[in-house]
């Protein structure tokens, strides 16, 4: 209550006794609109929880929801079922007393979904272990078996309790459920046989047709139909779009395994008996008796009920009177046999639900006789008050039954509250309220009570009726305040009542109530004969059902009412002697619609449940009482002399708290354990200034945890930073030092190394000797040549002087290869020319070194010239291209220096593949064969003058030829190539002599000057200065 206290204007208050207007039926029920608009279905009364049907699923019953109220304190969460639960609980648990909780309320309003909410709550929260989950299953199963044999789909509620139950759920020390049992009231047969329009009969029928399998329903000779069965007909209702028969069917089949059930067959052939008991048709012979007019059912119930069928149609029809002492068999006329019929339906229904009930007490027995500490909480679902148009016997029972709760929760209550304001030595203030007990009397008092009254017009012989009840009524309590019938009331009041109508002022209203049937009811009777019957039976059930004891029995079995009265007397024992706690149910609307607030219905219903009443008992005294320590815990921190903790006695803490608070001393009482406080207003100021405090507080402390949090949050990251900061130096430090290790360990290696190089390998040196070579190997890749004509080579170190020469040859190899490998034909042939020039005139004629650069050609000779050649000369010089000797062509122009004077006269000359030409113009002036050559001289000077020598006995030829050319180096290593006369070359010095015709010489003087000069000398010489010219 207190967590929500704050939110009290929005959806109301969480507790009615905060209502400041608590005598206002109309500030009651807004409280409860305006919490049933937010689905805030529940609200308390103190600790009774009022509760109203939302008719639709909240969320509200989940697993959470039941741990969030698990173990916490009742005032400290918002009103739930699960907080009631829990509460009763925990007290069984630290009190170790017996618990009750006791749901009442008008058909549909929620009592059994209340039952089986806290049923659930219990299974899922309390401790279990094997043995005790089959103990949960069974109490959760037990649910659907009841109900599928105990309610109906009614007007006001589709699956409607008809009878009331009361289940002990027994707990073992540990807490744990262990057991349970079931105490079932006042079941209500007559739905056996008639239904209202609109209503069923019990859903147990409509599920064994609907679900039953084909052989089933085959062997209980039933049709899948409900229309074929005249007791399921009567209230044109066989389908309800809320029930699921088929899949309820087989829940409950499921249900009857779990609790261990092995009498099914039994239990469906009692079941579609019943149905064929309905179905059988009776006619009347002359004199008026009844007589069963097909014989179908009869066979079919013989079977099923395990009895012969001609005792069974004789018992139908006839009834056994003992007359001075003989026994007669009267036949009943049709009207009689019927009624005997369905006394006979609703007798072995009602019985056969008894069994069920125990039968399911026996598989929910607790049976460990070693444990006898088990404490109980027991669940009462019981019908509210009932106030209907025509209200009869069962009204009479049920309404009679809540004015013996509304008793127990006065005496109880009260008593609670005296005990609390006695333990707590505050002076009682009596309270005003209305004690139902002279009701209670009306009902139950023995001789004068209505009970009485009843029971003994049913004992009386003669011609007892309901009508003489009504008039014994009149004569006996006529004058008793809380009883009118027609005849006695005044006239206002005798407007609203019928003639056979007596009328009881409840403590909760007036019911006028239809003596009709009162007797028959009262009575319950089943025709002796037909008892019999029902004892021969060999149908397991029916044997247990109908003991034959009953029979030889001479006493009179209790009528209904007084069998009702006991029953009651012994519930209110079962009561009084558990603490109680209360949940009453509230009905929204008749059309079952979920939000639908209706204002009248609700009222009747406050009414009803003497909620009103109840809430005046509660706030006769103080709204609110708490102890000191939950007290002081909560407002502490509004006084500053109580925060954050006080120290000394827990009332003077109190105390001094309420004092800075304000309180005047008509406000509140101080008791031996608690604080009283008069008005709900005086608490609300002092939640309000709590939501004031606590936001303040709460900004404080979120400031502090705020800090608290960075702070420590800064402090880890700065240790952690410091740490990682360490590790790093030591990695950094660690790896320094290893590498000058390394690096002083290698100097030293070095040092003595060069101190022993000069020895043979050996551990001292050998790592200086290899450094050494690595070293030279590693210049050596560097700076290796990179072309043949580079010489450098890196010195090796002495132990590397023959490697390094090998490497040297290697490498040089490898260039020569690779430049030889890139050289193309042209420039090879360039080359082996240039490899013959340099061999016939290295060193031996002045104008060679210039030719080395220059490459040498296979023509000197202009575009044109080749133009004016002969073709004979052209022919050979093609001849020689086309079969690709371009090495055998070469033509040069030269000049002639005739044998005559020397005379200076320019020619070409070719070379081609057998001979030298000499051409002029065009013209083959001269044609020396290679063969015919004997040999070329030539100075050593730098000119271009040479003699080709040719045999002075060849007559085509007129002596030795003396040309000059200006690429005379060129001219001549191509000469000596193509004529092969390499060996006859001579470089001369000074002079050459040269053969000129018929056996002359001449002679060629060499000599160097200044500027070229060939020309005739004095001494006819031919006389060649020669200059530094290209050769
Ligand atoms: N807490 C709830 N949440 C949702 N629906 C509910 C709740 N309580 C009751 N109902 C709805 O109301 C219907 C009637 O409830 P319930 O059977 O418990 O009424 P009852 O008080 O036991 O009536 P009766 O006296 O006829 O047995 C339920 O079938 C369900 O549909
Ligand atoms: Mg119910």
């Amino acid at each position: 209550m207190e967590s929500a206290l704050t939110a009290r204007d929005r959806v109301g208050v969480q507790d009615f006794v905060l209502l400041e207007n608590y005598t206002s039926e109309a500030a009651f029920i807004e409280n409860l609109r305006k919490r049933f608009k937010e689905n805030l279905i529940y609200t308390y009364i103190s600790s009774v929880l009022v509760s109203v049907n939302p008719y639709k699923d909240l969320e509200i019953y989940t697993k959470n929801h039941m741990e969030r109220y698990r173990g916490v304190n009742f005032y400290e969460v918002s009103p739930h079922i699960y907080a009631t639960s829990d509460n009763s609980y925990r007290s069984m648990r630290t009190e170790r007393r017996d618990q009750c909780i006791l749901i009442s309320g008008e058909s549909g309003a929620g009592k059994t979904e209340a039952s089986k909410k806290i049923l659930q709550y219990y299974a899922v929260t309390c401790p279990a272990s094997d043995q005790v989950q089959t103990v949960k299953d069974r109490l959760l199963q037990s649910n659907p078996v009841l109900e599928a044999f105990g309610n109906a789909k009614t007007l006001r509620n589709d699956n409607s309790s008809r009878f009331g139950k009361y289940m002990d759920i027994q707990f073992d020390f540990k807490g744990a459920p262990v057991g349970g049992h079931i105490i079932n009231y006042l079941l209500e047969k007559s739905r056996v046989v008639h239904q209202n329009h609109g209503e069923r009969n019990f859903h147990i029928f409509y599920q064994l047709i609907e679900g039953g399998e084909e052989d089933l329903l085959r062997r209980l000779g039933l049709e899948r139909n409900p229309q074929h069965y005249q007791y399921l007909v009567k209230g044109n209702c066989p389908k309800v779009s809320s029930i699921n028969d088929r899949s309820d069917w087989k829940q409950v089949r499921k249900a009857l395994t779990v609790i261990g059930f092995s009498e099914d067959e039994e239990l469906m052939n009692i079941i579609s008996s019943v149905l064929h008991l309905g179905n059988m048709q009776y006619g009347g012979d002359d004199g008026g008796s009844a007589c069963i007019t097909s014989d179908t059912q009869i066979k079919y119930l013989s079977r099923l009920l395990g009895v012969s069928g001609t005792v069974l149609t004789e018992a139908l029809t006839h009834r056994k009177i003992i007359a001075k002492g003989e026994e007669l068999m009267s036949p009943l006329n049709i009207e009689q046999a019927s009624a005997a019929r369905d006394a006979l339906s609703k007798a072995v229904y009602g019985r056969t639900f008894t069994w069920l009930v125990n039968k399911i007490n026996g598989s929910l027995a607790y049976t460990d006789e070693s444990n006898k500490n088990s404490s109980v909480i027991g669940l009462l679902d019981i019908y509210g008050f009932e106030v209907f148009q025509y209200n009869s016997f069962e009204q009479f029972c049920i309404n009679y039954c809540n004015e013996k709760l509304q008793q127990l929760f006065i005496e109880l209550t009260l008593k609670s509250e005296q005990e609390e304001y006695e333990a707590e030595g505050i002076t009682w203030e009596p309270v005003q309220y209305f004690n139902n007990k002279i009701i209670c009397d009306l009902v139950e008092e023995k001789f004068k009570g209505i009970i009485s009254i009843l029971d003994e017009e049913c004992l009386r012989p003669g011609d007892a009726s309901d009508i003489t009840f009504l008039e014994k009524l009149e004569d006996t309590v006529g004058s008793h305040p809380h009883f009118v019938t027609h005849k006695l009331a005044d006239t206002k009041t005798r407007k609203l009542m019928g003639r056979e109508e007596f009328r009881l002022l409840h403590y909760a209203g007036d019911v006028n109530y239809n003596v009709n049937g009162f007797l028959d009811k009262n009575n319950d009777l089943l025709y002796r004969n037909l008892k019999e019957v029902m004892c021969m039976s060999e149908n397991k059930i029916l044997t247990q059902c109908f003991d034959r004891e009953e029979l030889t029995d001479k006493k009179r079995p209790d009528t209904a009412a007084t069998q009702f009265k006991s029953s009651l007397a012994k519930l209110m024992e079962i009561l009084m002697s558990k603490e109680p706690s209360y949940v009453r149910c509230i009905k929204p609307n008749d059309s079952k619609q979920a939000g639908r607030f209706d204002e009248v219905l609700i009222r009747h219903q406050v009414k009803y449940l003497g909620l009103m009443e109840n809430l005046r008992v509660r706030r006769a005294g103080f709204a609110y009482r708490r102890r000191y320590e939950i007290f002081l815990q909560r407002y502490k921190s509004l006084c500053p002399d109580t925060w954050p903790n006080w120290q000394g006695k827990l009332p003077e803490g109190v105390s001094t708290l309420v004092k800075h608070l304000g309180y005047k001393p008509e406000e509140y009482k101080m008791g031996r354990s608690k604080i009283f406080i008069r008005f709900p207003k005086t608490l609300f100021a002092t939640e309000d200034a709590l939501e004031t405090r606590k936001q303040s507080l709460a900004t404080k402390l979120q400031a502090g945890w705020k800090g608290y949090t960075q702070k420590t949050k800064y402090q880890k990251l700065r240790r952690s930073a410091i740490r990682i900061e360490a590790w790093w130096r030591g990695i950094l430090a660690r790896r320094r030092a290893q590498r000058r290790r390394k690096a002083s360990d290698t100097i030293r290696r070095f040092i003595r190394g060069f101190i022993y190089r000069h020895q043979e390998r050996c551990p001292q040196n050998e790592y200086f000797l290899d450094y050494v070579r690595y070293a030279f190997l590693m210049n050596l890749h560097r700076n290796a040549p990179k072309n043949v004509l580079d010489k450098s080579w890196p010195t090796p170190p002495p132990a590397l002087t023959e490697a390094s020469e090998h490497l040297r040859k290697m490498c040089m190899q490898n260039m020569v290869w690779t430049y030889c490998k890139k050289i193309s034909p042209e420039w090879k042939h360039q080359m082996e020319q240039k490899t013959v020039a340099s061999e016939l005139f290295k060193d031996k004629k002045d104008n060679y070194p210039q030719s080395v650069p220059k490459l040498f050609v296979s023509t000197r000779l202009s575009t044109q010239t080749p133009t004016t050649l002969s073709l004979p000369i052209q022919f050979l010089l093609s001849f020689y291209d086309l079969l690709c000797i371009p090495s055998r062509s070469y033509a040069v122009p030269v000049t002639k220096y005739d044998r005559n004077g020397y005379r200076a006269r320019p020619r070409q000359l070719l070379l081609t593949g057998d001979s030298i030409v000499i051409v002029e113009e065009g013209k083959m002036k001269q044609r020396i064969e290679y063969g015919a050559l004997k040999g070329i001289s030539v100075s050593s000077l730098s000119d271009g003058v040479f003699v080709l020598h040719v045999p002075s006995t060849d007559n085509k030829q007129k002596g030795d030829v003396v040309l000059q050319s200006d690429h005379v180096i060129e001219t001549l290593t191509k000469v000596a190539i193509c004529g092969e006369k390499a060996d006859n070359v001579n470089i001369n010095q000074g002079s050459i002599t040269f053969a000129l015709s018929q056996g002359k010489e001449g002679v060629i003087d060499f000599t160097p000057g200044s500027e070229l000069l060939v020309a005739k000398a004095k001494n006819g010489h031919l006389a060649v200065v020669s200059t530094q010219t290209s050769g």
